[in-house]
């Protein structure tokens, strides 16, 4: 593909006309950042495919800037995804609902339902209206690798195949929208996000959670749960404690020299402090398992740049948050 001139954009009406020329602009959501283009132009989408290096049976999240310009993406707004956008939009939750012939196919990968998505995210609502377009944006990372929480890291991806980026403040969650499919009987839950699936539920109790049976399915109901995602290069392995993360990297037997040599080739991130600080490549320890999700990705890419080949990754609580970080640690460690 031809190498663009990314450009850093501080000017929201200056990246709004590149999204109306057919152009590709990365910008902020409170989740992760999105890689912009126009969901009714096929050429632009055609660029963001190619420029993620995206499989095209992978369907894309139509933003808008409010919940009342659905009709501009769906057909029909089931009742179940108005009472969740009622409660939690803008926010970062995405509902599946069936299509408006305006989006353009290569969006929804031919599948007849849209994900919709209203971030609240003051940049990304704005950036939105000025384009006056629904924008679709899947995360602004090469595909498979953890998604960009920063602008910077957002370049060090994607520099030279998008149009620009919109400078902005870090993502305050770090992780992407809960998914719930509004289209099917009852509605399903498709990915753990920040909006947990007990909140769902207050609003939804009929809601039940998708759980593939194969490959075979998964391409049907939600085609992008079948691809890899959220892998960093290094090598992820999950362990209940960091004393069983201290244990792993000890246990190989070798000389004194050769474990200093491969203490200093692992890394270890948790809610629990390793012992083992001073001789790992790197390390941290959250406060929080909301400081836990916040930081996975741009930790997961600190790893990759200093060239560390085994990372050991603390598992969280199952509650809150913790499910949607569960969720992507549990992908990243997986060997497919
Ligand atoms: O937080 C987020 O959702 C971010 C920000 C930028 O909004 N976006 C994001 O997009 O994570 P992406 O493309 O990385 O993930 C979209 C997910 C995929 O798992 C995809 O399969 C699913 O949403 N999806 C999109 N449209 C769908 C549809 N019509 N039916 C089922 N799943 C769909
Ligand atoms: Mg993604």
């Amino acid at each position: 593909m031809t190498l663009l001139n990314t450009i850093v954009l501080d000017d929201i009406s200056q990246a709004a006309a590149i999204l109306r020329r057919g152009g590709l602009v990365a910008f902020p959501t409170e989740t992760v950042f999105g890689l912009g283009a126009d969901a009714t132009n096929q050429n632009a989408l055609e660029k963001l495919f190619a420029a993620k290096g995206r499989p095209s049976d992978n369907p894309l999240i139509v933003h808008i800037a409010d919940v009342d310009q659905w009709p501009m993406v769906a057909r029909e707004m089931p009742e179940v995804a108005q009472r969740m956008l009622a409660k939690f939009a803008p926010g970062p939750i995405t509902v599946v609902l069936p299509k408006h012939a305006s989006i353009c196919d290569a969006v929804t990968a031919g599948l007849d339902t849209v994900g919709l998505r209203v971030p609240s995210h003051s940049q990304a609502r704005a950036l939105i209206s000025a384009a006056g377009l629904p924008i679709a944006a899947p995360s602004a990372n090469r595909s498979g690798m953890p998604s960009g929480t920063t602008w910077q890291t957002v370049l060090e991806d994607l520099d030279g195949r998008i149009d620009g980026v919109l400078r902005g403040s870090t993502c305050a969650i770090g992780i992407e929208s809960t998914v719930v499919d509004c289209v099917s009987q009852p509605p399903r839950l498709l990915r753990p996000g920040a909006i947990s699936l007990a909140e769902l539920q207050t609003v939804a109790p009929e809601l039940s959670v998708y759980l593939p049976t194969d490959d075979q399915d998964a391409t049907v109901n939600s085609p992008g749960l079948r691809h890899p995602h959220y892998k960093p290069s290094a090598v992820v392995q999950l362990v209940d404690n960091a004393n069983q993360a201290d244990n792993n990297m000890k246990s190989k037997r070798m000389s004194a020299e050769k474990l200093e040599q491969h203490l200093a080739n692992c890394a270890y991130c948790g809610l629990d402090e390793s012992k083992l600080v001073g001789y790992l490549g790197t390390s941290r320890h959250f406060e929080s398992v909301e400081e836990y999700a916040h930081e996975l990705y741009e930790f997961m890419r600190s790893v990759d740049r200093l060239g560390i080949q085994f990372l050991y990754c603390q598992r969280p609580v199952t509650s809150g948050i913790g499910a949607a970080l569960s969720d992507r640690l549990t992908r990243a460690a997986s060997s497919k």
